[in-house]
């Protein structure tokens, strides 16, 4: 039976004058929810809308909320670009001009369980904090710019399911704020540690978590882009089949490969799983952090991803903006491609490591290497499956053997888990 959630003992009375058929409309539906008053059938009502229960607080609200009466400090200055300190909502309402920016490239505060230093937000109110960011970006963004959001998942608490908060993040900005989805990327971290452990390792029930979806939207559907500006070396295959020639075929799939696939377009077109080690602990930024007593950023993103994006979606001279800037690691790349840009972030202490990548000389990006990972495809290694029992309680209790152990479900905690 639906029951009201809400405890508190009635206080006040409302008088509501129902037509006789309105009546027998709410009684019905009343009975239909398991619900034995009308009254009931209300509060029930109540309960299940979010909306109610969690009303948009004035902060997330763009307009009963002034963000351009105060403007964030600006703390730094290179020939390039500009670091802010402060409330990335209040430039993106104020000083920013509108249609101004060629590229938003981001990582906010992911919603996750275990909150970092910097405080990140529920996963439960996420969307409604982000729409004055949202707003913000519409604001700004050039009709011919794209918007790229590295966002990674989090897990339900206490519990082996996902929450579906970046998912609807990416739908209130396409369905609310009219941008388009134009190619979801996923970001494959291959050093990434396989948590939470309590599902993965010790219970078995869940594999690593290892990519953070990337959303990339715009304004229009055709942003301006150019794949060939983030080309991939050619597989040997591809190199011995450019060196040989190629009979034009029909795949068994239907597709017909003519002889313009044998061509040498000087490298392949990478796919939309991006395969970057998130693994620097020893550079210029660390040791400095490190030298001066000063925390280290706990969520950087590595240098190549916003130098895959830069390249792909922005020229020289273009203007680039990270509104939750960390450690600038999008302004370094930005200064070293020649495009400009601003970064903004809240905390004066991670602002005062990120100077380092700039001061005294700006940091080089770090060498690309050709380093490629393998991935393995899935069900290589031959199992005997009466052997290896499923857990059929789909690992609602630890195996017996560990169950004298103490429980910890670990969330992600490392650089990449923003
Ligand atoms: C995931 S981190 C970004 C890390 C960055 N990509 C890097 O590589 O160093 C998100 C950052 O957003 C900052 N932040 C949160 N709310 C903000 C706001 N309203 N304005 C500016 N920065 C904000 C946090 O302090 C945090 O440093």
């Amino acid at each position: 039976m639906a029951t009201s959630k809400v405890s508190n003992s009635p206080t006040q009375g409302i008088n509501i004058r129902l037509t006789a058929s309105e009546r027998k409309v709410f009684k019905r539906a009343a009975a239909a929810a398991g619900c034995d008053s009308i009254g009931a059938y209300v509060r029930f009502l109540h309960s299940q809308f979010s909306d109610l229960s969690h009303p948009r607080s004035d902060e997330n609200d763009v307009k009963s909320h002034n963000y351009a009466s105060s403007q964030p400090d600006l703390f730094y200055k290179t020939d390039l670009g500009s670091i802010f300190l402060g409330d990335s909502r209040c430039w993106l309402h104020g000083q920013a001009k509108p249609a101004s920016v060629d590229l938003i490239m981001t990582s906010p505060p992911f919603g996750l369980v275990r909150k970092k230093t910097y405080g990140n937000e529920d996963a439960e109110h996420y969307c409604d904090w982000f729409r004055p960011f949202a707003d913000g970006f519409a604001r700004v963004l050039k009709e011919s710019g794209s918007l790229v959001i590295d966002i990674g998942g989090t897990w339900v608490p206490k519990q082996p399911t996902r929450s579906l908060y970046h998912f609807k993040l990416l739908v209130m900005l396409v369905e609310e704020f009219g941008f388009h989805l134009c190619q979801e990327h996923y970001w494959w971290n291959p050093s990434k540690l396989p948590t939470p452990a309590e599902w993965v390792n010790v219970r078995r029930v869940r594999v690593k978590d290892a990519v953070n979806t990337v959303w990339w939207l715009s304004k229009t559907p055709f942003p301006k882009a150019n794949n060939k500006r983030v080309l991939a070396p050619y597989s040997r295959s591809m190199k011995a089949l450019l060196k040989n020639g190629y009979k034009p075929k029909l795949r068994p799939s239907g597709h017909d490969i003519s002889e313009k696939f044998g061509r040498d377009n000087g490298g392949s077109v990478p796919p939309n799983l991006l395969a970057i080690a998130n693994t620097e602990s020893n550079g210029h930024y660390q040791n400095h952090c490190r030298r001066e007593n000063i925390a280290i950023h706990p969520a950087r993103f590595p240098a190549q991803l916003p130098k895959y994006f830069i390249r792909f979606l922005t020229d020289p001279g273009d203007l680039i903006v990270d509104p939750f800037a960390g450690s600038c690691v999008t302004g370094v790349v930005a200064e070293n491609l020649k495009r400009k840009w601003i970064c903004c972030e809240l905390s004066r202490e991670y602002l005062i490591g990120g100077k380092a990548r700039f001061v005294p000389t700006l940091q080089p990006l770090p060498q690309d290497g050709r380093t490629s990972y393998k991935i393995t495809p899935p069900c290589v290694l031959p199992v005997t499956e009466n052997n290896v029992p499923l857990f059929g309680d789909g690992g609602r209790q630890r195996p017996p053997s560990l169950r004298r152990n103490v429980r910890t479900i670990s969330q992600p905690t490392r650089a990449g888990s923003s």
